[in-house]
């Protein structure tokens, strides 16, 4: 049992959740990080004890729902409360044109970003709507907001992230759980590399759909997370921001 703060972050072994995980501690909170990559999230764990804060590894596949309630039994069992969870597990399936783009991987990717968080977010709100407070932030994506060619699977799932968001925000309110999501453009990680195979002329493309004519990087989307998540932000929920340097604002 604690009495710090408790933030759970899914996805957390690399890119944007790692950088979450991180920002979580540095904000004060004991840290569950959630993941497939089991031997990167042991090092995280270390990292973040040298923060000077808890932290627990459990390795979960999201889209495993046993897994799922498992993780956040253990988190009960551990820290007895769930204060902030981000949702942030996520795939960006293959890349082709809609015709073309395979049902396998309509399912897939449906499965990870869409019923994986659908399921984190069930139990994380019977957990918070019982202590009467709490926050969650999921991990959506400029394009939730607007089309991407090659990706319509990976679009529609991120779609759905935004209304599973309003939704769980307008039902829960009264109730002293918030529920937010965030909108990031092109973010410097392995996702990002993987996209644009690290081609520098396809990276360019890439930085050019920002006004501000460069990729974002995962501190800066952690940091609208923490925001999100804190205290200070208690007035704000169903909101889907956009943090994509001005890309959606066009
Ligand atoms: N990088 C971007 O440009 C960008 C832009 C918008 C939104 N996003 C979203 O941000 C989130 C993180 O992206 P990233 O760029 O850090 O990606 P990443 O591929 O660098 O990291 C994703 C992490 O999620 C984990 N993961 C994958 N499937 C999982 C599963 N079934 N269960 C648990 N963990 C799983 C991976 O092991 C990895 O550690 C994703 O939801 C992604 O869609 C990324």
């Amino acid at each position: 049992m604690t009495t710090s703060p408790v933030a759970l972050i899914t996805g957390a072994a690399a890119g944007i959740g790692k950088e979450t995980a991180l920002a979580y501690a540095r904000s004060g909170c004991d840290v569950v990080v959630a993941d497939i990559q089991e031997s990167a999230l042991h090092q995280l764990v270390k990292d973040i004890k040298l923060i000077g804060v808890d932290a627990l590894a459990v390795t979960t596949d999201v889209s495993d729902i046993n897994a799922v309630k498992e993780l956040h039994n253990k988190i009960m069992e551990r820290f007895g409360r769930l204060d902030y969870a981000c949702n942030n597990a996520g795939i960006e399936g293959e890349n082709a044109p809609t015709a073309e783009s395979s049902l396998e991987n309509y399912d897939r990717v449906m499965n990870i970003n869409v019923r994986g968080l659908y399921a984190c977010m069930q139990a994380q709100l019977a957990i918070m709507s019982s202590q009467g407070r709490g926050s969650i932030v999921n991990m959506a994506s400029v394009a939730g907001l607007i089309g991407f060619p090659g990706l319509p699977a990976y679009c529609a799932s991120k779609g759905a992230v935004v209304q599973l968001t309003k939704t769980a925000a307008v039902e829960y309110a009264e109730q002293g759980v918030r529920v937010n999501a965030v909108c990031p453009g092109a973010i410097k990680t392995d996702m990002i590399d993987r996209i644009t195979s690290k081609d520098p002329e396809t990276e360019k493309q890439f930085a050019a759909l920002h006004p501000m004519n460069r990729m974002g990087t995962a501190e800066e989307v952690a940091n609208a997370v923490v925001f999100l998540s804190l205290p200070g932000a208690s007035f704000i929920t169903g909101q889907a921001l956009a943090v994509d340097g001005g890309m959606v604002a066009r």
